[in-house]
């Protein structure tokens, strides 16, 4: 491997462990103050009905499980092996929504144990979480689409449901779209990474913060010092959210 990247990639953590440094940069962030406040305010009564009313019950995980399991919703379904819902913990504070499963994820049901799972973790880890321990990690669409293509605005809209199924039976503090086609979905409309990063969005009263997907950081090392700069963001805006 050509020595630059291999040394990048270790900074990435995909060699050692990638190590939090807080950029002064993220200082200068904007951060949407009406968003952050409203959603503190409405945090406060998040397990007693108010991001979500009872009226919009999102009924059960065994419920949605199968539903997931047998859908036929749109063409993704024809290749898969199975449906992947997702992984982690269903109280989380933090929800990490990514594109589609791949080929690995497709094989084990589980969501980002790839090349880009791994960086993904090692992501979490820079901002001290891990997988499973106060953070749900899923997909836009639950099924594979072949040759790891974007999936359709079709199959997003066809699997939508599902994660707005998720989120209201989650009610995470934070939302992270890993990616435009994860930003799309959640927001329904068009995104522009470099424009949408470094402020918090709105998702039914719940933040949404946007970054780069981990797998277009492997591809694209120069903007690892963005990724950093957004996960200091994303931290710090937990700790505003949890009143820290
Ligand atoms: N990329 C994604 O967006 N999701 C996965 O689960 C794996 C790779």
């Amino acid at each position: 491997m050509n020595p630059d990247r291999e040394r990048i990639l270790g900074q990435l953590g995909l060699g050692p462990t990638w190590r939090l440094r807080t950029p002064p940069a993220i200082e200068h962030v904007p951060v949407a103050a009406p968003v952050a406040a409203t959603v503190v305010e409405a945090d406060r009564d998040r397990h007693g009905g108010l991001a979500i009313p009872e009226s919009e019950s999102p009924g059960d995980w065994d419920q949605l499980a199968t539903t997931v399991r047998d859908c036929r919703a749109c063409g993704l379904c024809a290749a898969r092996k199975q449906a992947v819902l997702g992984v982690g913990d269903r109280h989380a504070d933090w929800l990490f929504v990514g594109e589609g499963p791949g080929a690995e994820e497709d094989q084990r049901g589980e969501p980002f144990v790839g090349q880009a799972g791994k960086l993904l973790d090692n992501m979490l880890a820079a901002i001290g979480l891990r997988r499973g321990e106060d953070v749900y990690i899923a997909n836009a669409v639950k099924c594979r689409p072949l040759e790891n293509r974007t999936p359709e605005p079709a199959e997003i809209d066809a699997c939508r449901p599902y994660l707005e199924q998720q989120i209201g039976l989650i009610r995470p503090r934070l939302i992270v779209a890993l990616g435009r086609p994860a930003a799309q979905a959640l927001l329904k409309t068009e995104v522009k990474i470099a424009a949408a990063r470094g402020r918090l969005h709105d998702y039914q009263g719940i933040p949404l913060v946007i970054t780069y997907h981990p797998a277009y950081l492997l591809r694209n090392l120069m903007d690892k010092a963005k990724a950093w700069e957004d996960l200091c963001f994303m931290r710090r805006s937990m700790r505003q959210l949890k009143g820290g």
